[in-house]
């Protein structure tokens, strides 16, 4: 495993960091929380010492999920990071009460990692309005929390500003892969953070997912490159090859994701792209940006829709479909798997969940879209 300096005391965190937010589910919902506490001891071992999760993942038990495969010796093995839920957190008093409530949950009186959740230039607002930097410092004196931070969804503007906001941050996550060198905080931010000198973590390095199976034409590039990597190796590596990004986070729920994550982890070391390398993917970018897929990751955070619908996967489905050129799977599924009442056509366009949604994608005006695309025929 790679490791890099990250933070103040210039921790030597793994190059690949684990994320707790897609644990092995078992039926398109529930987490299977052996298999999960299998996969994240199996990536310890491999050599993996920083574990991310929130307040808000798997419904909340990501956090006692990790706890729990932490016992056994494995909590001195790594360091924790969790996150404050801002939606939640309307004061200071939410903020401690909540805190407490991660610990309890989390089964520790002490996380190494403290941010705000997916904060961008509202949440900003928020913190500074509720006082909230002095109750993360009081957290920190107090012994529960070690290291500040934040994490980031909304546009390049936004991510500088609270850069410059406050100066106590030690690191940050940002989205970020070859898709999004333009968009959320984009290079331009990823730039400027580490002029900051504030640690860079990036999340949601395969969007998902959606970059390790991409669409076809991109597949038979990948596929007649000479240094035959797979999709997934292509976008991590370009990701590491950025000196500037200490840890990339990724949601691995086998065993063969983690060999092959902790494969490219060993190699991929800061600036080992030849320019060639580079400028193919400069080619796959512009290939791949044709394909006018809904820009959804399937974090979920845009949960729970009041009607029940499962937003995230029902947007996978129509964005394979795009993807690939072809409806008849997708289709298949929406028909055969997702329960009538709860389909696209039963969204009342309440938009709740658009308030909730880091990609700012609005899910109501797509719904239809949806159906349309992969209704029975
Ligand atoms: N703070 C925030 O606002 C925020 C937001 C999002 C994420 N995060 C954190 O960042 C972590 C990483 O984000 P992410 O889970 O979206 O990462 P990601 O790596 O973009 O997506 C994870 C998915 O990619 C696929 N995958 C991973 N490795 C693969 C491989 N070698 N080959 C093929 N497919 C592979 C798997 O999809 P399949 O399941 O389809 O196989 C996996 O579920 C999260 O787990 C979470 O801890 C934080």
């Amino acid at each position: 495993m790679q490791y890099r300096p990250f933070g103040k005391d210039r921790y030597p965190v793994s190059a690949l960091g684990f994320g707790a937010m897609r644990f092995p589910v078992k039926d398109n919902h529930t987490v299977d929380e052996d298999a999960a506490i299998e996969l994240l001891r199996y990536g310890i071992d491999k050599g993996i010492n920083y574990v991310d999760t929130a307040y808000i993942y798997h419904d909340g038990r990501s956090e006692e999920i990790v706890g729990r495969a932490l016992k056994d010796g494995y909590r001195e093995k790594v360091r924790v990071a969790t996150k404050s839920p801002g939606h939640l957190v309307k004061n200071a008093a939410d903020f401690d009460r909540i805190l407490d409530e991660q610990l309890r949950r989390l089964d520790m009186d002490y996380v190494d990692y403290y941010m705000f959740h997916g904060i961008g230039k509202a949440g900003l607002e928020d913190i500074q309005r509720e006082k909230l930097f002095d109750s993360i410092e009081k957290a920190k004196q107090a012994g529960k929390i070690g290291h500040i931070g934040f994490s980031f969804h909304d546009n390049t503007e936004a991510f500088i500003s609270i850069c410059d906001a406050y100066d106590g941050w030690e690191y940050c996550y940002m989205q970020y892969n070859y898709m999004d060198v333009a968009k959320q905080a984009g290079r331009e931010g990823l730039m400027h953070a580490a002029d900051k000198g504030i640690s860079i973590v990036v999340m949601e390095p395969l969007l998902g997912g959606r970059l390790a199976n991409p669409p076809k034409d991109v597949a038979d590039m990948m596929a007649s490159h000479h240094l035959q990597r797979s999709a997934a190796e292509w976008s991590l590596s370009w990701i590491w090859n950025h000196p500037q990004v200490a840890m990339i986070l990724s949601g691995m729920n086998s065993k063969a994701q983690i060999d092959e994550n902790c494969r490219i982890a060993d190699s991929a070391v800061p600036s080992f792209y030849a320019p060639q390398e580079t400028a193919f993917i400069d080619q796959v970018q512009s290939v791949f940006a044709k394909r006018a897929v809904i820009p959804c990751t399937r974090c979920d955070y845009c949960k729970p829709c009041p009607e029940g619908i499962d937003i995230g996967w029902l947007l996978e489905l129509y964005n394979d479909s795009v993807m690939h050129d072809n409806v008849g799977a997708p289709s298949f599924a929406y028909n055969t798997f997702v329960p009538e009442g709860h389909r696209a056509e039963d969204c009342t366009a309440c938009a709740q969940c658009e308030d909730r949604c880091p990609q700012n994608i609005e899910i109501s005006t797509w719904m239809p879209k949806v159906h349309e695309t992969l209704k029975r025929t």
